[in-house]
C-alpha cells in the first residue's frame, strides 16, 4: 500500500510518498524566511506560496525518489485540520485533484495526530501512552489509548508554547521563527533572571504562557542591560519546569508510564535533555521524534494516513477543511 501525503497547514509545504515499509521520499519547502520580514506567518502569503510550490514539489518528489508514475499510489493523505484556513484549502484542493485524476481514495489526517505519530514512522506504537504536543499553535496533553482514541487532559489557556518562544525571540530582536534561535542562544546563558512558573501548582493539567512572556518583557524594561543569552536560558528553563511538572502530574494521575513529546518545540535541546533525564529517572519511557520530524512535515501525515486507511476509513469527495476541529472529536469521527 502506498500513499502520497500533503501537508500545508501553516508555513511549510510538504509532500511524502510512503509505503507500509517506510518512507519512499519526502520533500519540504519552508516559507520561514519569507515570513520573517513580517515577524510572523502572514496567512494569505502562506496560501499563495503553497499554491505556487505544490506542483513543482510534486515533480521534485517523484523524480528524486525515483518513484516515477503516481498511478501506483493507493490513496492520498492530507491535513484536514487544524491550521490556517486558506493554507488548508490549498492543500485539500490539491489532494482532491490528485485523488480524482488518479481515481484514488482520500484520507484525512488531523495535524496534531500527525505530530503524535511522528514518533512511530517505522514502528508500531505501544498503547496507552501520554503525548505532549508542543508547537506554534498548540500546547496540549493527550492520553492516547489506540489509533484515533485521544483524550484531552489539558492545554494552554492562552499562548501556545511555540508562540511564546517566538514572541520572546521578537523581544530579544532575534527574528522569526524564534524557537531555534532562543534554543541556540540559551546554550551560552545561565539562569540569572527570576521568572514565574505559571499554573505550576494549579489543580489541573492546563498551562499558561502569556504571563511568562509579559514577565520577560518587564524584566527587559527594568534592566535593558540583561544579557540576551541569560534571558533566553531563564525563559526556556521556566517553560521546561512547567511542562515537566504537568507531565509528571499526568503520569501520576493516569498511571501511564510512556510519554511522547512532539511538535516543533520538541526540537528544543533543553527539552530533549531534561525530559529524557528527569522522566527516565521516574521510570517513564520518553519518546521524542528525530529532529527533522519534530517540526511540520508530510512524513507524519503519511504515517497517520496509512493507519487510518488500513482501518478502512476514507473521506467523501465533498470533504472540506476546518480551521480548528478538536483532536478528540476528529478521532471519533474518522476511526
Ligand atoms: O510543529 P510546528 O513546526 O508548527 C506548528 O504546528 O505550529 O512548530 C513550530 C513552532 C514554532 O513556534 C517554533 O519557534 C518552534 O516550534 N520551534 C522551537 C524549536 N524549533 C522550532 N521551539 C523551541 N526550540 C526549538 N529548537
Ligand atoms: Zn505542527
Amino acid at each position: 500500500m502506498i500513499t502520497l501525503a500533503v501537508e500545508t497547514s501553516c508555513d511549510e509545504t510538504a509532500l511524502c510518498l510512503y509505503s507500509e515499509e517506510g518512507v519512499i521520499g519526502d520533500v519540504l519547502l519552508s516559507q520561514a524566511r519569507l515570513h520573517s520580514q513580517f515577524g510572523g506567518v502572514v496567512p494569505e502569503l502562506s496560501a499563495r506560496e503553497h499554491t505556487k510550490n505544490l506542483l513543482p514539489l510534486l515533480k521534485e518528489l517523484t523524480s528524486t525518489s525515483g518513484f516515477g508514475d503516481l498511478s501506483r499510489i493507493d490513496f492520498v493523505s492530507f491535513t484536514l485540520t487544524p491550521g490556517l484556513i486558506l493554507s488548508l484549502v490549498v492543500g485539500v484542493a490539491f489532494a482532491k485533484a490528485v485523488a480524482y485524476s488518479l481515481k484514488k481514495s482520500l484520507v484525512p489526517v488531523h495535524h496534531l495526530e500527525g505530530h503524535i505519530y511522528s514518533c512511530f514512522i517505522d514502528r508500531d506504537a505501544e498503547y496507552p501512552f501520554l503525548s505532549l504536543v508542543v508547537s506554534g499553535g498548540h500546547t496540549d496533553l493527550y492520553l492516547v489509548e489506540g489509533f484515533g482514541r485521544y483524550t484531552f487532559l489539558g492545554g494552554t489557556l492562552d499562548d501556545a508554547v511555540g508562540e511564546s518562544f517566538d514572541k520572546v525571540a521578537t523581544m530579544l530582536g532575534l527574528g522569526y521563527p524564534g524557537g531555534p534561535k532562543i534554543d541556540r542562544l540559551a546554550r551560552q546563558g545561565r539562569e540569572s533572571v527570576r521568572l514565574p512558573r505559571p499554573l505550576l501548582r494549579s489543580d489541573d493539567l492546563n498551562f499558561s504562557f502569556s504571563g511568562l512572556k509579559t514577565a520577560v518583557r518587564n524584566a527587559l524594561l527594568k534592566n535593558p542591560d540583561l544579557k540576551k543569552e541569560d534571558v533566553a536560558y531563564s525563559f526556556q528553563k521556566a517553560v521546561m519546569d512547567v511542562l515537566l511538572a504537568k507531565v509528571k502530574e499526568a503520569v501520576r494521575r493516569t498511571g501511564v508510564k510512556r510519554l511522547s513529546v512532539v511538535g516543533g518545540v520538541s526540537a528544543n535541546s533543553m527539552l530533549r535533555e531534561l525530559f529524557t533525564k528527569e522522566l527516565t529517572e521516574e521510570g517513564v519511557k520518553v519518546i521524542i521524534p528525530p529532529l527533522r520530524l519534530s517540526t511540520d512535515n508530510a512524513v507524519m501525515i503519511a504515517r497517520a494516513g496509512m493507519l487510518r486507511f488500513k482501518r478502512g476509513v476514507v473521506a467523501p469527495p465533498d470533504i472540506n477543511p476546518q480551521p480548528n476541529q478538536p483532536l478528540e472529536e476528529f478521532g471519533r469521527l474518522w476511526s
